[in-house]
Parts: structure tokens; sequence; C-alpha cells
């Protein structure tokens, strides 16, 4: 197999566009596609001060590398979520996250959840009904809650996380699958902010295969954590993420179509009534001021309020 550009020996070949590059073309086209769909889908300009959510895995490294390539003034944030696992998921993450930015004298933002809230996920979550089953919905919650604080008190114009074409794909069949109305009049390449606080969110590589990020992090040297996080085995999404390729291997370019023809529905006004619905009365938090839509305190303050109260109730110092 050839590269389309140079005629050398291609490195990667993509079925699903129907393209073969070498090393050093797959390394250039990879920016010029992200650059594409941040135009595209009006993401940000070059004045934008932006803050990366990197995990230290594939697709946050390599989005973070990519957007630094293309000029853009990019913060990291990595959220430590004290998760063990056996294989010291977290530290390693964190670490690895830490090396990237040092390695290139980048700011790095981190914020461990054990030492702002007094207990990690899987403490928390087995403290709370969040974590009956797994810890991954206060997982969720938490992440998402930091992510917003923190692009917000820091003044950040926009939030980017590195969601390929994979995630999204699976999370659109999911909400397709239970016609989750609300959850796909949201689901796209940009979440706009709120005047309620809530900050703008885009995701960069929303239309760049999982093995593109892999290989661009590959050949570009970026040490990343290949194992995925110890609870997500089991996981709905990676059930769908599974099916997809399956019908991926047969029509080549499958998972693609389907997102962006569910892009292009929402753009002729599918879902047009159900964007006004899903858009919920926002209001700030009595305990932090974060926006939310549940009465009183938003959900992260609830969770977390809980999960000291258990804490202190199961503490043997404070047993009567
Ligand atoms: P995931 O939900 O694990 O598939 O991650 C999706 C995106 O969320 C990643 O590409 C990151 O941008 C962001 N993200 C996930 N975990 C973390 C973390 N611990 N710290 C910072 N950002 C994260
Ligand atoms: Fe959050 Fe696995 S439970 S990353
Ligand atoms: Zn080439
Ligand atoms: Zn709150």
């Amino acid at each position: 197999m050839k590269c389309r550009k140079c005629g050398e020996k291609a490195a990667v070949n993509m079925r699903q566009h129907k393209l073969a590059l070498c090393r050093q073309h797959f390394l250039e086209w990879i920016p010029e596609q992200t650059q594409r769909f941040i135009e595209k889908y009006h993401m940000f300009g070059r004045g934008d001060r932006i803050l990366a959510a990197v995990s230290g895995g594939k697709d946050s490294l390599s989005l973070w590398d990519v957007l630094l390539r293309l000029g853009y003034a990019v913060d990291g944030l990595h959220i430590n979520l004290g998760i063990d696992g056996g294989l010291r998921y977290s530290e390693e993450s964190q670490r690895l996250a830490q090396r990237f930015a040092d390695e290139r004298g980048l700011g790095l933002i981190t914020v461990n959840v054990a030492e702002v809230e007094g207990a990690a996920i899987p403490e928390a979550a087995a403290l709370t009904r969040r974590g009956q089953l797994k810890p991954c919905s206060l997982c969720g919650l938490t992440k998402r809650y930091i992510m917003n604080r923190v692009a917000r008190d820091g003044g950040y114009d926009v939030l980017v996380t590195g969601h390929n074409l994979d995630d999204e794909a699976a999370v659109l069949f999911g909400n397709a699958l239970s016609w989750s109305a609300g959850y796909l009049a949201r689901q796209g390449p940009v979440l706009e902010a709120s005047s309620d606080g809530l900050a703008r969110k885009a995701k960069p590589f929303c239309r760049i295969y999982e093995r593109e990020t892999a290989a661009y992090a590959l050949l570009r040297g970026i040490e990343y954590i290949y194992d995925e996080c110890p609870f997500a085995e089991g996981a709905t999404s990676l059930y769908y993420k599974g099916i997809l390729n399956r019908m991926e291997a047969d029509r080549p370019g499958l998972k693609l179509s389907f997102y962006l023809s569910f892009l292009e529905a929402k753009r002729a006004g599918l879902l047009a009534s159900q964007q006004a619905a899903a858009e919920p009365g926002l209001h700030p938090c009595q305990s932090c001021g974060q926006p939310t839509s549940a009465p009183g305190q938003c959900a992260y303050c609830r969770t977390w309020h809980r999960v000291r109260e258990r804490k202190g109730e199961k503490a043997p110092t404070e047993q009567p």
C-alpha cells in the first residue's frame, strides 16, 4: 500500500476514507482535518483561551498535541479520580498527563477528587446510591462538574474534550435505541455556553476515528495510558462500540455516515422542538453557585455532602 500523497510506503490505511498515508503525511493530515472541523462547527478561534480536559489517554493527549501544533493557546486540566483497581490507574494517568505537559513546558491544572472532597471515586460511590452498581455515574457527574467549574473560574472561552467518532457514534447509538430526544437534541460537536454558567464545550476530534487517534499518538511518540478504566469492563458504551465496529468492518465508513447523517438531520430541523425543550431551566446551586436544574442544591453538592455524612457515620472515632 502506497501513500496517496507521495507514493512512499503507507503507514496507515484508512478504508473508511479510501485513503492510505505515510507517517509524515498522516501526521499532517490529522491536524488539517481537525482544523477543518474546528472551522466548520465554529468551535473556537485563534484568540480564544482553551482548556483541554486531558485524561492521560490517547485521545485527549493527541488532541492537546494537535491543537498546539495548530497554534492554539491551550492549558490542560487533569482530574485524579483516585481509581486504583490494582493498576494504579489514576496515578499512572496523572503521571502521563503531567509528563506530557512538563516535557513541553505547558500548564496543567490538576484536581485530586480525594483531596478536594475527602474521598476517592470508588469509596465515595460505595457510600451513595450512585454506587450501587458501578462508580461510573458518580465519576461522570464529578468530572463534568469539575471541568465546568475550572473552565468558568479560569475564564476560559471553551473547554475541549478528546471524544472521538467512536465515542460519539456509540452515544448516538444508545440514545437512538431509546429515542432519548433530549439527549439527542444536545449531542453535537459544540455545546454552547449558557448565560447561567455552563461553559462552552467542543469536541474537535468528533469526526476522527479512534483508530486514527491511536495511530496519531503512536506515530507522534506520545506516551499514553493503554489500560481502560478498570470499571469500564462490561460498560454499555463498550458493547455499542463493539457492535458498531462489527458493522464498520463490513461497511467501512458506516460509523462516520451514521454520525454525519444525524448532524445533517438535526441541521434540517429534526429534533428542533426537543432542542428548545432540552434547555433545562438552570439556576445557581444554593451551596456552590454552579448552574443546576435541580431545586436547591446541585447533584454534585447533594451527592458529595451525602458521602461526607456517611463517611462521618462510619468513622470509628465518631461511634458513641
Ligand atoms: P471518557 O469519558 O473517559 O471517554 O473521556 C472522554 C473525554 O473526557 C476525554 O477525551 C478527556 O477529554 C476527558 N476526560 C476523561 N477523563 C478525564 C480526567 N480524569 N481528567 C480530565 N479529563 C478527562
Ligand atoms: Fe470514571 Fe471509570 S469510573 S473513568
Ligand atoms: Zn506520504
Ligand atoms: Zn452545588
